[in-house]
């Protein structure tokens, strides 16, 4: 997805532009610019492709400039290219924006503007907001940008330089994060906290339409109604260490390798006395109401909420339904005040997502999220967020976020039937006790990840492969196809076990690749005869097991660990396999093709 910087303070502008654009491309992107302000003029600078084009053209460009914005865009209204890249300038060229999300009714403010003399040269939904700045203009520039942003409606994170109040710049948004960081007489603004963590760690967040006015020294804020608002400080607890490679190939690397400490740190502190110690205000009598649990998310957090789902029906015995946010929130959900929704999001900014937790509010559920990024819109709108502290997640393949989402899936789920009574203190007790091993196991799995390596040679070459399991194990199945296809770009599907011979079968050939995933002690005779079914017909077969019995064609075994928590350890294997596919076909695999990290727009 786009993505957004600004820069105002005593250092050269372009240079801090250009670092901190450097840091949002893993967003996803496929042009970029920036727009400065020298000598009361803007320059515009922006190109198609990589980041590598934009500082080409820079090279030799020696404006120096202490205000500035830049954008990495991820089109949406028009294809990549020079002209639809941002910022956008306004027709008389007095005012400059760089825009991420959508403006749902830019046509119809397209065709007023034409009407009133605008001519239009990108294709961009964004440009439309240049002009109506420009439009609207008056002397207070605060007036300007709110008539402005009252005829908008959609996302919109904004940054606005004006050519007649060339020392400030303006920032606003609405749907589409953005915040502020200050560091003594700067400030930096951004669409994502890593490209900003190189130079502070105290941020102030912006609530929907809320404008931030900066100057060298000095900022402001005010409501939609002008009047002047008080903001405290955030402070973030990442690293910036933590969002570089450090030696490793790829971010998506080095993610899956931190995961024993991930997970480490996501747990520790909410164990108390060897039980589940979450904080969070969930009484026994409100869960003896709740007659139902929805848990809804998007791509790989959907695949840890059909875990939870699961575990939920299991140790719960409370009926729960996982959900994918973009079907959610169309499809009139069943939602009272006894419907609990568990929102799980990593990056905490999936538009789907925060649109299924306001559905959920607005009829009444109360709303526990789990969440990567601290103070994100998920988390503020939330009735109770449980944080994953898997620190910054880079690679758009999610890993970390994953098994630290899972982490606290596993406490919540043992809390919360400990409190309805529904297993004992000593049952949750060897529970926890589980999950306290899981970090180790991770980490003596990974250290067998020459043996996945040499596996994927095998495979690098296909064009299909296919992903199998059972019960919990089908949802690995589905979250290891979901990292192949993502990253390697090879067609991968994922099928409930059971089904293939109701039609899939069909596509199995000689040579064809399964991946299994069978570690639920119970289903492991039903997984053994789908297996023998499709190895019959030529396929070959990589099974990811606890079970000491030679399986398939190779075989991957997990360490032992209670049959509940198979999932966080079957993944490691299936993400390593991703991994090296991807890597053996050379590709840029931590910003895979038209893929972005968070998903901000419908
Ligand atoms: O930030 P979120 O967890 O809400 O993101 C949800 C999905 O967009 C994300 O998991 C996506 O599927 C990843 N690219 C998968 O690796």
């Amino acid at each position: 997805m786009c993505g957004i910087i600004g820069y105002i303070g005593k250092q050269n502008a372009p240079n801090i532009l250009l670092k901190g654009l450097s840091k949002l491309e893993y967003r996803g992107y496929d042009s970029s610019g920036i727009a400065i302000i020298s000598k009361n003029d803007i320059n515009i600078i922006k190109s198609k492709g990589k980041l590598i084009n934009l500082k080409e053209k820079l090279k030799n460009n020696k404006i120096n400039s202490k205000l500035g914005i830049g954008h990495t865009r991820w089109a949406t209204h028009g294809v990549p290219s020079d002209i639809n890249a941002h910022p956008h300038l306004s027709q008389n060229k007095q005012i400059a924006i760089v825009h991420n999300g959508i403006i749902e009714n830019y046509l119809s403010l397209k065709e007023e503007l034409e009407l009133k003399g605008y001519h239009f040269i990108s294709d961009t939904d964004s440009e439309i907001i240049a002009n109506m700045l420009e439009y609207y203009k008056e002397e207070n520039f605060l007036n300007t940008i709110n008539k402005t942003i009252s005829r908008l409606e959609g996302s919109y994170a904004l940054l606005i330089i004006n050519k007649d109040d060339p020392n400030k710049l303006f920032a606003i948004r609405n749907e589409s994060p953005l915040i502020i960081g200050i560091n003594n007489e700067e400030y930096f603004i951004a669409s994502d906290i890593p490209a900003i963590l190189e130079w502070t760690k105290n941020i102030y967040y912006l609530n929907n339409k809320e404008v931030a006015i900066l100057k060298v020294n000095s900022i402001n804020f005010f409501n939609n109604k002008k009047e002047a608002v008080i903001k405290k400080i955030s402070k973030i607890t990442w690293d910036y260490e933590v969002a570089k490679k450090n030696g490793y190939e790829h971010f998506m690397l080095k993610e899956i390798f931190e995961q024993p400490n991930a997970v480490k740190d996501t747990i520790k502190l909410r164990i108390k006395n060897g039980l589940p110690n979450l904080d969070i205000k969930l009484t026994e009598k409100y869960l003896n109401v709740i007659d139902k649990i929805y848990i809804v998310a998007c791509g790989t957090a959907y695949h840890a909420g059909l875990n939870a789902k699961n575990l939920i029906e299991n140790l719960i015995g409370i009926n729960a339904e996982a959900d994918i946010a973009s079907e959610f929130r169309y499809r009139n959900p069943l939602i009272n005040k006894k419907t609990l929704v568990i929102i799980l999001s990593q990056s905490g900014e999936t538009a789907d997502t925060l649109a299924a937790l306001r559905l959920a509010k607005e009829k009444g559920a109360k709303v526990i999220s789990i969440v990567n990024v601290v103070g994100s819109s998920i988390a503020r709108e939330s009735d109770e967020v449980i944080y994953t502290w898997a620190g910054p997640e880079i690679a758009v393949a999610s890993t970390k976020a994953f098994t630290t989402q899972l982490s606290v899936i596993y406490l919540l789920v043992i809390q919360l039937a400990l409190l309805t009574k529904k297993i004992a203190e000593k049952e949750a007790k060897s529970l926890i006790k589980e999950v306290k091993s899981i970090p180790k196991k991770i980490e003596s799995i990974l250290k067998e990840k020459s043996k996945i390596k040499e596996i994927a040679k095998f495979f690098y070459h296909d064009k299909d492969a296919y992903y199998i399991g059972r019960g919990r194990d089908y949802y690995i199945a589905m979250e290891g196809s979901l990292k192949l296809k993502e990253i390697s770009y090879i067609h991968a599907e994922a099928y409930a076990a059971g089904e293939l011979k109701h039609g899939t079968i069909a596509l199995i050939e000689d040579n064809t690749l399964v991946v299994a995933v069978c570690s639920i002690e119970k289903l492991l005779p039903k997984m053994i005869s789908n297996i023998k079914e499709i190895e019959a017909r030529g396929a070959k077969t990589l099974v990811i097991t606890n079970s000491k019995e030679k399986i398939g064609t190779y075989n991957f075994i997990i360490p032992e660990i209670n049959n509940y928590f198979t999932s966080i350890l079957t993944v490691i294997p299936l993400q390593l396999l991703a991994y090296y596919i991807a890597n053996y076909k050379k590709i840029d695999l931590d910003k895979p093709k038209n893929l972005a990290k968070s998903v901000t727009v419908e």
